[in-house]
């Protein structure tokens, strides 16, 4: 597994988890943003960046496995969680499936729901394109969907960057992670179990995981606060930076300076 190490040993871990299909340099501005106040770990998810593909099937609970791993072999007991839409998916199945291992969450532009029947359709026609007509034409297809109005025509930077991140990822890793979002469980009913704080993030305009999405999760998690990113898409950490550095920077002091506080306390920022 590829990942990048930063900040001292001694502060408080959070653990960068990227969605599909990018990796870990999506979050160089939020490693820079942290690492003076935190140790920041972001790591290239299995078949993405410059992680290898291994053996096994991909799957979610497999995703999750290799960020047990991860932290076991870095020695981190215990971490914030700050996974970014399927980043998210394996965030909340990881503190499903290890909640002692974790202390806060922020989840970004993601949800708890299972694929629709439509959403899994969709999949099955990515990956037969894929096959077909090649990476180039799928991420030519997909890219505008991942951001907002304004960053599409007045970020050409950050659309290319991301562009070049999608025709980095191999033509296998973009079917079998497919083919492993398709399949992925819901995590709906287990959000009332989560008892760590969350912040939940979500561009205004995201059109693949909406705010309807975020709401939702807000409803549930007793500890969460939510922010709406006005100007943001689904990629809120590279279409309004700064904004989404100051929210993920003022929750983490807040993880580590206060007790808990309750939803009504915490609220909606
Ligand atoms: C992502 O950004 O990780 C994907 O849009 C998630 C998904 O396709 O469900």
């Amino acid at each position: 597994m590829s990942y990048n190490d930063e900040g001292s040993e001694k502060l408080p871990v959070i653990i960068l988890i990227h969605g599909f299909p990018f990796n870990k340099s999506m979050w160089d501005k939020q490693v820079e943003a942290l690492k003076e106040n935190n140790r920041v770990i972001a790591y290239d998810i299995r078949g993405h960046g410059q992680s290898e593909t291994g053996e096994a099937a991909f799957s979610l609970e497999l995703f999750v496995d290799d960020l047990i791993c991860l932290m076991d072999a870095l020695e981190i007991d215990k971490a914030t969680l700050c996974g970014l839409s399927m980043g998210g998916y394996i965030a909340l199945l990881a503190i499903e499936k290890y909640p002692q291992r974790f202390e806060a969450l922020i989840l970004s532009d993601t949800q708890c729901i299972a694929d629709t029947p439509e959403a899994k359709e969709k999949r099955m026609k990515a990956i037969d394109d894929i096959k077909t007509k090649g990476v180039k034409v799928y991420v030519d297809g997909s890219i505008k969907h991942f951001f907002s109005a304004e960053t599409f025509t007045g970020k050409p930077d950050v659309v290319n960057a991301v562009k070049e991140m999608m025709l980095n990822t191999t033509e296998q890793s973009l079917c079998n992670t497919l083919y492993a979002l398709s399949i992925h469980k819901e995590t709906c009913s287990s959000l009332p179990e989560i008892h760590v704080p969350v912040l939940i993030l979500v561009g205004k305009e995201d059109k693949i995981t909406p705010p309807a999405a975020a709401r939702l999760m807000h409803e549930k998690i007793r500890e969460s606060s939510l922010s709406i990113l006005e100007l943001a898409g689904h990629l809120g950490n590279l279409e309004s930076p700064h904004e989404f550095n100051f929210k993920i920077k003022k929750f983490m002091h807040q993880v580590a300076n206060k007790p808990f506080q309750l939803k009504s306390a915490f609220g909606t920022w």
